[in-house]
């Protein structure tokens, strides 16, 4: 592509065909066939994908709903794993290769379904004589490496829900979600090595969990030599815990309806949310995203480059994927370490067909040039996906050029933790507009409406909801009835996800953003609340107010306002101090890149921090109405 041509794709409103012969063999030969099919009937649409499945029992009825509860697959009987694992090693599959992994060393193992299955029964033996029971809690702490995919299926095996926090989440962040779990069992690791780096795991498992009754066992994988110590009988290493073990596993029958796992997400609160994920309509609705969105076919090699310790890990590593008996790599570590050629590397190494990553990559990749991409073969890639935030059309093009070569697709996905498999994008066929995610996938009711759900003009911005049920959406919000039901009551009978959105004359989504105070950093949802109540948890703080503010490279980067406590000075030792600190409280990733020391935060009468007159102030923009503003 020229140039020339570059910059007027940018400018003017571009539409990008799907390559012919991609288009040719697709899963889905008609977006409009597919989404009629469901509309004459949903039912009958997802019964039919259902119908691929193993169950023990199948459904008395596919949907039971009164807003804002749903249930589907009512009275039907499976078991995740079932599907992910069994199925595939009973039909010829044993020796297929689930994973390819490797560390930023180049340390390479192959794991095959037939090997995953082993490793997971033992394991889900292991938990039940460790006295792990349907329904009971277990934190799942750990790096990217086969073990945490494994626990998380032999909690599944077993009917036990885990709950996995990402392993760069700091002491409070992590205690904060075992507790509210109530789990019984935490599996670590003693390392996870980022940048050449070890980063130690279980001392952070050890602060978190202090005094924390209803943990009884915390399991440790030890990647180190010399290994590192167990102290107490709570603590086991992981291959000793399953050495003896049986290599089957007789799975437990779960309802449709039971849960399959718990993840912490942020929202508009000081803390983290618990979101529940049902195991009968989770397994449909991630199952037929990878056949559609992802046009899975038996050879491919899929790389989705998340961690299982976000949603998209969940559904597009684990549960879809192994589902669906897709062939995937999984990389420990960082995706420019030891340089920017790594992942590229991966890619001609093992021939990946179907790539799937962030916005926020891409953009640093871009930076970093196109040499890196360019030293390596890509030819083997056919779609590309994008995850997490908005997309810019430059960074699309770029992905699209020098990654694709123009020859691959890109489905830009919009859903959320909430929404468990992808909602919107232009899965197979579908033209393709830089910078907009598309339309809604078949199965999926979207629009974009105003404050009482009445759609807006086409190019007008309103808000993102979705207006029927979908089999993969969240049921319940851990111990918080009253939190999940306010998805469905901001806007009137819809579920409302929290964006800002327009949609054009024909039909496409374009996500502008949060219309809520949650921050989207390289991907990751941060509430500012959270930073605030971290930041106000150092001593030299008063008060402090935080925002996300534009950012080229992590899409937005934090800022926070600081009043500081009589006697403290700002300096710029006490920034790093702040940042220290929040880093400590919750993770490397909510650390604000800027700190600025104020004297008075804008505020309501009745002393709510106005973050939007600070984020107009800090942008230069209009900051709307200031009737309710203090003085
Ligand atoms: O604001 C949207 C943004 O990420 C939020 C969901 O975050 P989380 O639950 O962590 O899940 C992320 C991975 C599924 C959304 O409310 N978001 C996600 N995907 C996109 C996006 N924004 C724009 N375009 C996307 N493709």
């Amino acid at each position: 592509m020229s140039e020339e041509k570059l910059q007027n794709l940018l400018h003017v409103s571009t539409v990008i065909n799907p390559p012919e012969s991609f288009v040719k063999n697709a899963n889905v030969k008609s977006y409009e066939e597919e989404y009629k099919k469901f509309l004459d009937n949903p039912e009958v649409f997802w019964a039919e994908v259902a119908e691929e499945l193993f169950w023990y029992r199948k459904w008395d009825k596919v949907l039971e709903w009164e807003l804002p509860y749903a249930k589907w697959f009512v009275n039907a009987q499976t078991n995740i794993t079932v599907n992910a694992l069994d199925r595939h090693v009973k039909n010829g599959k044993k020796n297929k290769v689930a994973f390819f992994w490797e560390d930023e060393f180049g340390n390479e193992k192959v794991v095959t379904y037939g090997s995953l299955y082993t490793l997971v029964n033992k394991l889900a033996n292991a938990l039940k004589r460790a006295g792990i029971k349907k329904g009971d809690r277990v934190v799942i702490y750990m790096p990217l490496v086969i073990e945490q995919v494994a626990a998380m299926l032999a909690c599944a095996r077993i009917g036990a829900v885990h709950s996995v926090v990402y392993a760069g989440f700091s002491v409070p962040a992590l205690r904060h979600r075992i507790e509210d779990a109530e789990a019984k069992m935490v599996i670590t690791a003693d390392v996870t090595i980022r940048r050449g780096r070890a980063i130690p795991l279980k001392q952070i498992v050890d602060e978190a969990i202090r005094d924390l009754e209803t943990v009884e066992k915390v399991v440790v994988l030890r990647r180190l030599k010399p290994r590192v110590d167990l102290i107490g009988e709570k603590e086991i290493d992981f291959y000793k815990f399953i050495e003896n073990e049986p290599s089957y596993c007789e799975p437990e029958v779960m309802d449709s309806e039971d849960p399959l796992f718990m993840l912490y997400t942020s929202g508009s609160t000081g803390k983290p949310k618990g979101v529940i994920h049902t195991t009968g309509g989770y397994m449909v609705g991630t199952y037929y995203s990878m056949k559609t969105v992802f046009d899975l076919k038996d050879d491919d090699i899929f790389w989705c480059t998340a961690d299982p310790g976000w949603i998209t890990g969940h559904s597009y590593i684990v549960y879809g994927p192994l589902v669906a008996g897709a062939t995937q790599v999984i990389a420990e570590g960082a995706p420019n370490y030891p340089d920017f050629g790594r992942w590229w590397k991966l890619i001609e190494k093992y021939g990946v067909t179907i790539f799937y990553t962030a916005p926020t990559a891409i953009r640093m990749f871009m930076r970093a040039g196109e040499e890196w991409p360019n030293k390596y073969d890509l030819s083997s890639l056919r779609l590309l996906g994008s995850v997490g935030e908005p997309i810019n059309p430059e960074a699309w093009l770029w992905y699209y050029k020098i990654i694709g070569k123009e020859k691959c697709p890109i489905v830009d996905t919009w859903w959320q933790t909430e929404t468990g498999a992808v909602m919107i994008t232009t899965i197979d066929g579908l033209p393709m507009k830089p910078g907009k995610a598309g339309k809604p996938v078949p199965g999926v009711i979207a629009d974009v409406v105003d404050k009482e759900g009445n759609p807006v003009e086409a190019d007008k911005g309103g808000f993102l909801v979705v207006k029927y049920p979908w089999p993969s959406m969240m049921r319940r919000i851990h111990k918080n009835p009253e939190k999940y039901e306010s998805y469905w009551k901001t806007i009137p009978n819809c579920y409302f996800a929290g964006d800002v959105a327009t949609k054009d004359a024909d039909g496409y989504i374009m996500i502008l953003g949060r219309a809520d105070d949650v921050i989207n950093v390289s991907g990751h949802r941060i509430g500012t609340m959270e930073v605030e109540s971290a930041l106000v948890s150092h001593p030299a703080v008063a008060e402090a107010a935080v925002i996300g503010k534009p950012d080229p490279v992590k899409g937005e980067a934090i800022k926070a306002f600081i009043i500081l406590k009589s006697g403290h000075e700002p300096s710029d030792k006490l920034i790093e101090d702040l940042k220290y600190h929040v880093r400590m409280e919750l993770g490397a990733l909510a650390v604000p890149s800027e700190i600025e020391f104020v004297d008075k935060l804008p505020k309501t009468r009745s002393g709510k921090i106005m973050r939007r007159v600070l984020k107009a102030k800090e942008l230069g923009m209009d900051p709307g109405d200031l009737s309710t503003l203090e003085d």
